[in-house]
């Protein structure tokens, strides 16, 4: 299906979350199987990749990395535009189905599965992250690693209201992006598309709490 926001790109995609929740625990033989995010374009997903295609320049040419990339579509979006792009999510259905999505938009892009927080990422010129700021936990090892990235490369993330984006960060764009009630208790989320500031110093960050 095509993607409400970003209609350049169709991704495999979820109606209903709930059926493909339940057969992704049975498949898996894990009730506590987590939310299938790959089955579906998040709104902060949506609104950076928006943003990607109508500044293609931000990352043509360039290596580019979508950090935890669900079912790809931010990374289809650079892609699309003329980045090298390469994709990473912890989890390996996300690998698949980043796979699956980019073949059906005649893309190429490499994903991996390995946790790269904290990594240099020396072969990487633009970092973009979709929708990441909804757990207390990863949110701030993300934060931390994304300004520290940000003294070099360009950093970006698309959020849509989630409680623990950061509040140091400068707003580029935002986007009234349509989303399924059953997931979001909501027809549309405001969302926006963020370029992280980089670590003034250590001691500048612990002050600051963020
Ligand atoms: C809400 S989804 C967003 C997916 C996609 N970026 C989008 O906007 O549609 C969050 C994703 O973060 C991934 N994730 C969580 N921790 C991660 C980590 N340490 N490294 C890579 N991916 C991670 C999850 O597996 C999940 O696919």
């Amino acid at each position: 299906m095509p993607v409400p926001l970003v209609p350049e790109l169709r991704m495999h995609r979820a109606e209903a979350v709930a059926p493909v929740w339940f057969e992704t625990a049975r498949w898996l033989d894990d009730d506590d199987a987590d939310v299938p995010f790959w089955c579906v374009p998040w709104a902060g997903g949506q609104a950076l990749a928006r943003y990607v295609i109508d500044h293609p320049e931000i990352v043509r040419g360039r290596r580019v990395l979508d950090f935890a990339c669900g079912g790809g579509l931010v990374a289809l979006a650079a892609a699309l535009v003329g980045g090298h792009v390469r994709a990473v999510d912890v989890d390996p259905l996300a690998r698949v189905a980043t796979e699956l999505n980019a073949k059906e938009n005649r893309l190429s892009i490499a994903v991996t599965t390995h946790d790269l927080v904290g990594d240099s990422l020396a072969d990487v010129d633009v970092v973009l992250a979709g929708d990441v700021w909804y757990e207390p936990g990863p949110s701030a090892r993300f934060r931390r690693w994304f300004r520290r990235l940000a003294r070099t490369k360009t950093v970006l993330t698309g959020d849509s209201g989630r409680p623990y984006v950061p509040r140091r960060a400068r707003e580029l764009a935002r986007y009234e992006v349509p989303t399924p009630f059953e997931l979001e208790a909501r027809d549309v989320r405001t969302s926006r598309v963020l370029a992280m500031d980089p670590a003034a110093s250590r001691t500048a960050e612990a002050k600051a709490g963020r």
